[in-house]
């Protein structure tokens, strides 16, 4: 039962969908839809990794794939996932390999027509990882292990109680050092933020920004970044 509990997918998670997905939640969940109307991956299969109930993604969007994968150990969110997307024939397949050393090319060998997208996973806890989990480590085997591969990733790459002065800059050629885009967005005064250890991924990819208020009092900064390259 540790999912009920666990600090990246649980029921409080589902609970703060119920109360905010449709108020504080559309904003963002409008701009990962940009983002995705933007990928475009040249495959039928995807493979979706930690969608939880499927809160930011759209039958639209589902459809342009004959065949969807998922990782997600949330057994509520899979029910939810189910339900919101009824005409949508998920595959699951156990994901406790991803966060051990070697996830991402058992990833790339276990579907290898598929391309990948990584909803908000790369910056949370995971199921699977070990105490001596090393997130900068783990993420430096991405873009090898993903060479020439399709796939995106929306991920958190600080979170804060204090509200933003102005949104971050769009969009960026390459990646940009964390403290840059929290001045971008937070001037002067104390900012206390947990650090989601993601900033700097696949330094040489374009990106996108937005702040995701998730709740009354809590303010995330969100990275896009996706191979093949967003059209401009
Ligand atoms: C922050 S939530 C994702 C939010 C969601 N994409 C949304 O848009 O609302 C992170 C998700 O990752 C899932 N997760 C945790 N460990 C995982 C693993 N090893 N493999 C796949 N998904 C995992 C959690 O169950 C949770 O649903």
């Amino acid at each position: 039962m540790s999912y009920l509990i666990h600090p990246s997918g649980s029921l409080s998670y589902h609970l703060r969908a119920l109360l905010w997905r449709h108020r504080l939640w559309a904003p963002f969940h409008a701009q990962v839809r940009r983002w995705l109307t933007d990928w475009r991956p040249e495959t039928t299969h995807l493979v979706l990794i930690g969608p939880s109930g499927g809160y930011a993604l759209t039958a639209q969007f589902l459809e342009r794939f004959e065949h969807i994968t998922v990782l997600e150990p949330d057994p509520l969110a899979r029910w939810l996932l189910r339900r919101r997307f009824p005409g949508v024939a998920f595959a699951w397949c156990e994901s406790e390999f991803l966060p051990q050393a070697g996830g991402f090319a058992q990833l790339a060998a276990r579907f290898p027509d598929a391309a990948f997208l990584f909803c908000n996973l790369l910056g949370q806890e995971l199921q699977g990882q070990a105490v001596d989990f090393h997130r900068g480590a783990w993420l430096r085997e991405l873009e090898p292990a993903l060479a020439g591969r399709a796939w995106g990733s929306w991920h958190d790459l600080a979170s804060t109680r204090r509200k933003p002065d102005q949104p971050p800059h769009p969009r960026q050629d390459h990646a940009v050092l964390l403290d840059e885009l929290l001045a971008q967005c937070w001037s002067g005064g104390t900012l206390e933020i947990t650090d989601h250890e993601t900033a700097g991924l696949c330094p040489a990819l374009p990106r996108r920004y937005a702040i995701w208020h998730l709740a009354p009092r809590s303010y995330h900064l969100v990275e896009w970044v996706g191979a093949p390259r967003p059209c401009s």
